[in-house]
């Protein structure tokens, strides 16, 4: 979250779920608000206004919602005794999903809104704070949200999230982002470039860019040609002061040979890469409509560990979609042995209301789901522990980001993302600097730095 210039004189607190698209426009909404005077505060209970940024990818996420709401309730009416208002506002996947049923369900909440409304947010918050009555905007004017929210302030820390991309059209059976984040949207090439030089300015030394199908982005360039990711990629590379980029989250099917090139031959972008598989098995994958065969997803790792031998990878898997059986399971868990994985996320298939997947008959029983998850993490996890044992002992470059848990330590991120500690001085946050990576714990490194020049400036 930003910090505002003018002291806060309301209290906002928001409150993010799911993936780093919905961290980014929390970033985003607290900085259309702080020029009506909100500031971020730690905790719920105090503030003027509560703002949930909603996931709604599978069914547990959106739950945690109405959790969460009822938590807020009795907040707000213990406010409401003491004589002050709390706004209740619910943003995000889950509101553009279910909008009206939110205030039937939760008559409490005051707002809201989809993810492509976030530049009405203080029109919004100004009516609720007149009128009785939820505030309700779920409508998709993608374009108008990059062109009325404000720029970005700067203060985003070393690492910093920059969207480049909306939404999704490729159905994949069992999601709801085509549906809550409506169709592809590319924001142009003059509009990243300027909000990635005012992130650098700001002090952001690594940029991740963000979108549902990066990868699959292509933006009007200002001499009206049309660049795709790797051509963006070179230009941001050219940027002073920027030692890392990274982007996410990638389709296999929009893997291209110059994207892969892309990976050997520009040193900012980090030898680290999501990119979900989802399934090791074809006729799943078709059953999912990936678009996309086992074989291509191994055509496309081994390139890019030709470009770039340090690479490691990541991916996502569901286990259990309907129609899976044994034989697909297997040859999931062969897959993974094949690839190898630094990191992983699996699931197991979630039923989203409107989806084909949801209505397809064969769907696998929770216990058969909850064998085939277990079996299918114990891998990755051993998979992740290889990955970061074999760190151990080695040198790499690390951005300082912030204070360690503990005196004397800093936290930063290696270039696989792996967060990692070393004693060092604070001066070191917003930098990168040369470390032995010491010791592996499950999800985290510590190391010891080996420019002993910045210890003698503790
Ligand atoms: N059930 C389980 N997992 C899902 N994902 C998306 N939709 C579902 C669902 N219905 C997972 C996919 C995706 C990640 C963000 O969430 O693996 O890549
Ligand atoms: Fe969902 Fe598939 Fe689009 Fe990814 S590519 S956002 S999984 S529909």
């Amino acid at each position: 979250m930003t910090i505002p210039t003018t002291p806060p004189r309301k209290r906002l607190f928001i409150r993010t779920f799911g993936c780093q698209m919905n961290v980014y426009d929390s970033g985003r909404m607290a900085d259309v608000l702080a020029p009506l005077g909100y500031g971020p505060v730690e905790t719920p209970e105090e503030a003027d206004m509560v703002i949930l940024n909603t996931c709604h990818i599978r069914e547990k996420a959106s739950e945690k919602v109405f959790s969460d709401l009822g938590r807020l309730r009795v907040m707000k009416e213990a406010r409401a005794e003491a004589g002050h208002k709390m706004v209740v506002a619910v943003a995000g996947c889950v509101a553009q999903a279910e909008g009206r049923e939110i205030v039937a369900r939760a008559p409490w909440v005051d707002i809201v809104l989809g993810p492509q409304t976030y530049h009405r947010l203080p029109e919004m918050v100004a009516r609720a704070a007149r009128a009785a009555g939820a505030q309700i905007d779920t409508d998709f004017p993608v374009e108008q949200k990059f062109d009325l929210l404000p720029a970005p302030r700067a203060g985003q820390g070393p690492i910093a999230f920059l969207t480049i991309q909306e939404g999704c059209d490729k159905f994949c059976s069992f999601c709801v982002v085509p549906y809550t984040r409506g169709a592809e949207f590319s924001r142009p090439v003059a509009a990243i470039m300027a909000e990635a030089r005012g992130l650098v300015a700001g002090g952001a030394r690594e940029i991740a860019l963000l979108g549902q199908n990066v990868n699959a982005w292509h933006g009007e360039a200002p001499d009206g040609s049309t660049w795709n990711l790797s051509r963006l990629l070179y230009a941001l590379a050219e940027l002073p002061d920027l030692p890392r980029i990274r982007y996410t989250t990638s389709h296999p099917r929009d893997m291209d040979d110059a994207l892969i090139r892309a990976h050997g031959e520009i040193p900012q972008l980090m030898p680290f890469l999501h990119l979900p598989v989802q399934s090791g098995s074809d006729r799943v994958l078709q059953a999912m409509n990936r678009g996309h065969k086992v074989d291509d997803f191994i055509r496309v790792t081994d390139a890019l560990r030709e470009a770039r031998p340090d690479i490691a990878l990541s991916s996502d898997f569901i286990v259990g979609h309907p129609g899976e059986k044994a034989e697909d399971h297997a040859a999931t868990m062969a897959l993974v042995g094949r690839v190898g994985f630094a990191l992983a996320y699996s699931f197991k298939y979630s039923q989203r209301p409107g989806t084909p997947a949801a209505g397809q008959p064969l769907q696998v029983a929770e216990a058969v789901k909850d064998a085939r998850l277990q079996e299918l993490q114990a891998l990755l996890r051993r998979q992740q522990d290889d990955f970061n044992e074999s760190c151990v002992n080695r040198d790499c470059d690390v951005l300082f980001t912030n204070p360690g848990r503990h005196p004397g330590q800093v936290m930063g991120r290696t270039p696989w993302l792996q967060p990692v500690h070393a004693l060092g001085p604070l001066s070191l946050i917003g930098t990168t600097a040369r470390v032995r990576v010491a010791a592996r714990f499950p999800n985290s490194l510590s190391a010891i730095l080996l420019d002993q020049k910045e210890l003698a400036c503790a």
